[in-house]
């Protein structure tokens, strides 16, 4: 795993659009495994961008979302159905519907909605490139701390921490669900390359327990140490000293060893 400071979170998010874009460019049927949160913002916004002023076809590639909240449907402005649409889908729509997917929110049976995400990652995987943000408590897609290594596609009870981080989105902290489907760490596990990305003094907490080395479901992100091809992007207000006694006991952590 390589923790690299790339500066601004505009530039981050700059160099980890190009990174999407390329991949698109050189396989035509790439598959996507996207995320959501207000880390991914600027790079969809550089993303489209990339997308427009070349005008890449992008009809065969697939995508695979990480994660939605149990109970909103796709038009509720903070279902992540709808972020996707608003920010890359409707922006670029040479994407073709049937082969953007994130798992459904309105189920009757969230349960069996899970089986059924975990079977198309499946049929149509393994996912090319996954991106990830984390929570300040270390969860990835909505993995909360606890959550078993081997965990696949599931029904995720909200923490109270996350409920209050998210609740910006919505209205009311009530009306935020206290539920959601997530991809499990292991189908996260299960993508060729894996990029995740952290800005804000807010996630460099989550960012020095990543980068002490300790793999421990407790801080679910942990587990990408046991990924071979892991890169993780951070502005300067989430980079830790890795120099530091505290932190940076994994030295496959430094940027240097790019
Ligand atoms: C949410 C999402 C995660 C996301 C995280 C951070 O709970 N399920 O996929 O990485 O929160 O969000 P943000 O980027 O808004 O800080």
């Amino acid at each position: 795993m390589k923790i690299i400071n790339l500066g601004t979170s505009h530039q981050a998010a700059f160099y980890v659009a190009t990174e999407l874009y390329k991949q698109m460019l050189l396989n035509k049927e790439s598959k996507l495994g996207l995320a959501t949160g207000g880390t991914m913002i600027e790079m969809y916004k550089a993303l489209v961008t990339l997308l427009q002023n070349n005008r890449l076809d992008v009809s065969q590639v697939e995508t695979f979302n990480l994660d939605e909240y149990i109970g909103l449907d796709s038009d509720h402005p903070a279902s992540y159905h709808y972020y996707m649409r608003h920010i890359l889908f409707d922006r670029y729509p040479m994407f073709d519907t049937a082969k953007i997917h994130l798992p459904s929110g309105i189920t009757e049976d969230a349960d069996e909605e899970a089986l059924r995400y975990e079977a198309l990652l499946d049929k149509r995987g393994p996912v090319d490139i996954q991106i990830l943000g984390i929570g300040q408590n270390g969860h990835i897609g909505f993995n909360e701390p606890g959550t078993p290594f081997d965990s696949l596609t599931h029904r995720v009870d909200l923490t109270e921490s996350t409920i209050e981080a998210n609740s910006r989105y919505f209205d009311n902290r009530e009306d935020v669900p206290k539920q959601a489907i997530s991809m499990g760490l292991q189908s996260i596990m299960k993508a060729k390359r894996i990029i995740l990305l952290a800005f804000g003094a807010h996630k460099k907490q989550a960012i020095a327990q990543l980068a002490s080395g300790r793999i421990t479901p407790e801080v679910p992100a942990t587990i990408l140490h046991q990924h071979p091809n892991v890169e993780v992007y951070v502005d300067h207000a989430a980079m830790v000293d890795l120099n530091s006694q505290n932190v940076g006991l994994d030295e496959s952590c430094r940027g240097d060893q790019v």
